[in-house]
């Protein structure tokens, strides 16, 4: 009430970014914390990548770039589609964001009207049912569970979708869960959405190059060429290139959409800033040559933490196909007391405590919408990991 906007009710405050920063206020108090709470590699960007954004800045390619990007980034855009995912597109049929995050957030404002649904399996990334929420829709749940991977059944997909359906979003692999689907996997949820014409697919690809043993990714476009006039496919530099800080994510999709997003844009940012989509082209053409070290380091370290996990009492920690999160359940240790005789109620009780006597960062999966769960960031070093882990073993064995 009063002088902030309604809006702002609507929506909750970030889990993850609460949790980072009580890590780092403990930190700053003194104590030894490892924070597995964060969302980015902690590798840094390639140096031809850095190289490519200060000649831009050298060649004077600083001024307003055109809103939906710059066409060699959208041109590359179109060559990193059809090379990678076998998707045809043209430059048109593409927009260059502020982050993927802006992306999504600009398909929704561009397409969602008051009583529209969007569909969200859980546990889902933490920022996709508050951008529904701002932007006037409703998101409505599809659940998963442990014992299928967290991955969409079809079965729930299909219970799920009203005539109010708008989107639903697709996020493989998953931020939180680590899960991606399978071509098989994915078919299955295809095949339904098939039957409802009227529902749209918002692919979420951020951690696309991010998957360890043989799996293969797909995205929804892909497999089910039937959808390509009903789908965005979003995807972005953050994660494979280790480029948060650059702020570039890019879809495709049906021209009419693009054109809607771009409007919005327009009386928006106004485009990406020019230096990062040079990087980013830069990126998306160059070689490709770091991903094979990412994703050996990665996949080294998620069996290292599902093992050690695993060897905890109380923890189950299933093993995902990719992004740098694993899920496990703390559900056998809910009702137990600490050694100061705290019991832990809840997924949230758990990863309080834990920081507290342990000084270990996590996320409680309940706010992600699913629980009793934590999401552990494994983008960190070996070294930070089996320590992190040996105090979450000692935690866990001193609960009563
Ligand atoms: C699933 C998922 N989608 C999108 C994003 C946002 O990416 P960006 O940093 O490019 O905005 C993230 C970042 O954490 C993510 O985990």
């Amino acid at each position: 009430m009063g002088f902030l906007a309604d809006a702002l009710s609507r929506v909750k405050p970030s889990a993850t970014i609460a949790m980072t920063q009580k890590a780092r206020e403990l930190k700053a108090s003194g104590m030894d914390v490892i924070s597995l709470s964060v969302g980015e590699p902690d590798f840094d960007t390639p140096d031809h990548i850095k190289e490519a954004a200060i000649d831009a800045i050298r060649r004077g390619e600083t001024k307003y770039p055109p809103v939906s990007g710059i066409v060699p980034l959208r041109e590359a855009i179109v060559r990193k589609f059809k090379r990678e995912n076998g998707l045809d597109y043209k430059p048109s049929q593409t927009i260059v964001g502020t982050g993927g995050k802006h992306v999504i957030y600009n398909a929704l404002l561009a397409t969602l009207n008051p009583g529209d649904e969007v569909v969200i399996p859980r546990p889902y990334w933490v920022s996709y049912p508050e951008m529904v929420a701002l932007a006037g829709g409703t998101a409505v749940f599809a659940e998963t569970d442990m014992a299928h991977a967290f991955k969409l059944q079809p079965e729930e997909l299909e219970r799920v979708i009203t005539p109010k359906t708008k989107w639903i979003i697709l996020n493989s692999p998953s931020n939180p869960s680590g899960a991606a689907y399978s071509h098989a996997e994915l078919k299955a949820l295809t095949d339904v959405l098939m039957r409802h014409p009227h529902v749209w697919v918002l692919t979420d690809d951020m951690y696309e190059h991010l998957t360890y043993g043989d799996f293969t990714f797909v995205t929804p476009a892909q497999v089910e060429p039937g959808l390509y006039e009903r789908t965005l496919t979003m995807n972005g530099v953050s994660k494979a290139y280790a480029m948060t800080g650059w702020r570039i994510g890019y879809a495709a999709g049906p021209e009419h959409l693009i054109k809607a997003m771009d409007f919005i844009q327009g009386q928006q940012t106004s485009g990406a800033t020019t230096i990062a989509q040079w990087a980013a082209v830069a990126a998306l053409d160059g070689t490709q040559e770091h991903l094979a070290r990412f994703r050996a380091a990665f996949q080294d370290r998620r069996d290292l933490v599902v093992s050690m996990l695993n060897q905890a009492t109380g923890l189950k920690c299933p093993m995902p196909e990719g992004a740098f999160y694993v899920y496990p359940s703390c559900a056998a240790l809910i009702g137990r007391k600490t050694e100061a005789g705290k019991t832990i109620e809840t997924d949230e009780d758990f990863v309080t405590e834990l920081l507290q006597t342990e000084g270990v960062a996590a996320v409680h999966g309940s706010a992600f919408g699913l629980g009793p769960n934590l999401r552990i960031s494994y983008a960190t070093s070996n070294k930070a990991l089996e320590e992190a882990c040996t105090r979450i073993q000692r935690f866990c064995a001193s609960l009563r």
